[in-house]
């Protein structure tokens, strides 16, 4: 059984993105960036999903302005890959942001003008779970790693 729980303590965000990031490699390879979500993560609202008291995964949220929220980081160990533990993520998360009146959930992510299958199963996940491409911009990462933004609304 898994849970979801909310993550208060700034230490312990650092500690679960750290552990996790580096256990992604295919999609958080680069060592520099990963130092840098574990300082911005501090300040942020965090989720954790939690298997027999060890935590699997977990997704971090952005106030972007009143309205609008953005889905900052989210992560999920491999082999818990596609049971359900990313909507039951996003679903806690959704929960917050109704609950907090905001009206928009954006996410960036790597585009499909970008050949890597990795982040094409994010972004399978992405539009499963409802959200829609807005459009792709070079300018914001680098031509490498073409940055979409999708978006979808909250009821
Ligand atoms: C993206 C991620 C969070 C999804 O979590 P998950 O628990 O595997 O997703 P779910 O099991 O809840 O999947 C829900 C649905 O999304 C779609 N989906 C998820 N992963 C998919 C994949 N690899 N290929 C195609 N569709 C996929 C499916 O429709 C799936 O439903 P189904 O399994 O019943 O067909 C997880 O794969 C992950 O941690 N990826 C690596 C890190 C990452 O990409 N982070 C985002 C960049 S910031």
């Amino acid at each position: 059984m898994i849970d979801i729980i909310e993550i208060i303590d700034e230490t312990q965000k650092m500690n679960i993105t750290d552990e996790i990031l580096h256990k992604l490699p295919n999609w958080f390879g680069i060592e520099s960036s990963i130092q840098e979500y574990m300082k911005d993560v501090r300040d942020k609202i965090f989720y954790a999903a939690i298997f027999h008291g060890k935590v699997i995964g977990f997704i971090c949220l952005r106030h972007v302005n009143p309205f609008t929220a953005e889905l900052f980081l989210v992560g999920i160990l491999e082999e818990f890959h596609r049971q359900g533990i990313g909507c039951m993520l996003i679903g806690a998360a959704e929960e917050y942001l109704t609950k907090n009146e905001y009206k928009f959930f954006m996410v960036k992510t790597v585009g499909d003008s970008s050949d890597d299958l990795y982040y094409a199963r994010t972004r399978a996940f992405y539009r499963n779970v409802g959200f829609f491409p807005l459009d792709e911009f070079k300018e914001i990462w680098n031509e490498q790693n073409p940055c979409l933004i999708m978006v979808k609304t909250l009821s």
